[in-house]
């Protein structure tokens, strides 16, 4: 990563955080009764998903599974891999799957389909952010947080590198004029 980049705030705490109050009062009515299993792409989904089933008040499970694209930096070769397999059967439950950002569609639609294989009963995308400019095959986002700009993104579990990803906000990286 170029050191000569400037970080400019896009969303901040405050609006993260009442974003996220909404996203849990529109899941909670979905899902209360169904002990859903909130199921989190990682890694980027991590602090996002922390944040979201504090504000979910039934009972709910989680697990992660480990999903990435073959290619470097910020070009994807459209390729997805499982880097870590979910551990919890997904077979006959509601499963809620949790994203940071979708961006070309690559890693949920490959998600999508994945499970479908293991047979759930029901199967919804709940994503932080989206960026339709950059939209490669169709995803349908059931609980949208935020549309984004094509911007760089990080903060807030989003990173350049595997760094920012500690932000409390979510901001965007620009090259220094
Ligand atoms: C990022 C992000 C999404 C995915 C979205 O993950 O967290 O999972 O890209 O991009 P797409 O819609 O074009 O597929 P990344 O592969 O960078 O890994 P990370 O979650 O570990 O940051």
């Amino acid at each position: 990563m170029n050191s000569k980049v400037e970080l400019h705030v896009l969303f901040d705490r405050q609006e993260i955080e009442a974003t996220v109050r909404r996203l849990a009062s529109e899941i909670s009515p979905d899902y209360r009764n169904q002990n859903p299993l909130l199921l989190g792409i990682l890694r980027g989904s991590f602090v996002f998903l922390a944040d979201l089933i504090r504000h979910l008040d039934f009972p709910l499970e989680v697990d992660f599974i480990g999903l990435s694209s073959y290619g470097s930096g910020t070009q994807t070769s459209g390729k997805i891999k499982v880097s870590k397999k979910l551990e919890t059967p997904v077979r006959d439950r509601n499963v809620l799957v949790v994203e940071d950002i979708v961006d070309t569609g690559l890693t949920t639609a490959f998600l999508l389909d994945y499970l479908q294989k293991y047979k759930p009963a029901s199967v919804k995308l709940c994503a932080l952010a989206d960026k339709p400019s950059r939209r490669e095959v169709p995803v349908n986002i059931d609980y949208l947080g935020f549309n984004v700009p094509n911007k760089f993104l990080v903060g807030y579990g989003l990173d350049a590198d595997q760094k920012f990803r500690n932000l409390p906000d979510i901001c965007y990286l620009e090259a220094e004029a």
